[in-house]
């Protein structure tokens, strides 16, 4: 017997796969500092658990396929606050972001499709490629440049037969880039030209600084047949548990399509979804004091990084990742060596090494992502030991 080439061929997450070294780090009695995942810190908000708390049904049911009625009116009255004009219809809800990119994948491409993407993208899309047996076609950007995007003309020269869509995630995993309104009118163009969908990834919509806002495919009039919407509660409510996200597109086809998808697996978490109609319907300035917080340490890490001139960093302005190009040979390497061999009084640094954001061989390997997930003070001392780990690296590997 035999596994699937699939199977085979799917990528280990580079965000977990370190956790083998670092639970053996944490036997050895040193504290690791994490800053490798994108867990937010931030508490899920209280109305979340109350709703649930009040949950009072005898039995635990399945719910509609396309998610809660309550659900998908609190986010249509959510995004009213963005003015954006959504109706119930346009939304299904979803086990997490996660489904919603595996069903935007299954819905626009057939096996060998291609999607492009700009590079360093979030890792799961790999996975989720593998499962869909679809192609990514990279564009790679430039830590020097911010990672913004490249001139539309190179996404041009990437579109072939086989290219379905464009994919674009903004504020960015792993980057933290904002992708400014003129390239995403222009993407919004280029999708019309050729007629492709245009996929975004908008999970951390909220997560923008220095008064930079973000600007969603959603708002492009004319574009109503192409555009997709991955969305998800993880982050927005610090609710990665709870596994809610919604994918969205006023596509009627695609929609009707994604339906049957859902169907298939019957309902997203019922309690889960109720917590959340309590989320939605917060205010918008909830996320006053979390962006401002996040601002913050932001800062702070770009502080501690920058002091080291050989640390290539523009300071991104959304989401709470960093990625950054390092003076070291391979962050995998590093990466491993920080949990293994290095710490400074019994404490260590964990990252995710670049490599595995890209899809092109050979690219990242001197690049890592940062979530600043963690408090000011814990934060500023992590930036300070991943200083002095490649201060040490360096002189071991010279
Ligand atoms: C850009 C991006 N999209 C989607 C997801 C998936 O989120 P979830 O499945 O938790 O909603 C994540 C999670 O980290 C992410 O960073």
């Amino acid at each position: 017997m035999d596994i699937s080439k699939r199977a085979k061929q799917i990528q280990e997450s580079p965000i977990r796969k370190l956790a083998t070294y670092a639970n053996e780090t944490k036997k050895r009695g040193i504290q690791i500092y994490h800053l490798n995942i994108g867990q937010p810190d931030i508490p899920t908000p209280e109305v979340f658990y109350n709703r649930v708390k009040d949950f009072s049904e005898k039995v635990l049911s399945y719910g509609p396929s396309d998610g809660l009625d309550e659900l998908k009116q609190a986010m249509v009255d959510y995004f009213l606050k963005y003015n954006i004009a959504l109706n119930k219809n346009d939304i299904i809800i979803t086990t997490g972001g996660s489904e919603a990119v595996s069903f935007a994948f299954n819905v626009i491409a057939d096996p060998e499709d291609e999607v492009i993407i700009p590079e360093p993208f979030y890792t799961n899309y790999n996975g989720y490629s593998s499962i869909s047996n679809l192609k990514i076609v990279p564009i790679t950007t430039d830590p020097e440049n911010g990672y913004h995007l490249p001139d539309i003309s190179e996404f041009e020269k990437k579109i072939t037969k086989k290219t379905k869509a464009i994919m674009i995630c903004s504020p960015n995993n792993p980057t933290g880039t904002v992708l400014y309104e003129r390239e995403i009118r222009e993407l919004g163009k280029l999708v019309k030209k050729h007629n492709l969908f245009l996929i975004a990834d908008e999970v951390y919509k909220e997560f923008t600084y220095d008064g930079e806002k973000h600007f969603s495919i959603l708002q492009l009039q004319g574009l109503e047949d192409h555009a997709i919407v991955v969305d998800s509660i993880s982050k927005r409510y610090s609710a990665c548990g709870a596994r809610i996200g919604a994918i969205i597109s006023k596509n009627r086809e695609v929609m009707k399509a994604i339906l049957k998808f859902a169907q298939a697996r019957l309902c997203p978490p019922t309690l889960e979804q109720i917590g959340a109609i309590g989320a939605y319907r917060l205010p918008l300035n909830y996320f006053k004091a979390i962006t401002d917080e996040y601002q913050k340490r932001r800062d702070i890490l770009v502080e501690i990084l920058t002091s080291n001139k050989e640390i290539i960093l523009k300071k991104p302005n959304g989401a709470f990742y960093i990625m950054t190009k390092l003076p070291i040979d391979d962050s995998d390497k590093f990466a491993r060596w920080m949990l293994e061999d290095f710490e400074i009084d019994n404490e260590t640094v964990m990252v995710a090494p670049g490599a595995g954001f890209y899809s092109t061989p050979g690219k990242g390997t001197q690049e890592i992502r940062i979530a600043y997930v963690l408090e000011t003070k814990k934060l500023e001392r992590a930036g300070n030991i991943l200083l002095k780990a490649i201060e040490k690296y360096n002189s071991l590997n010279p």
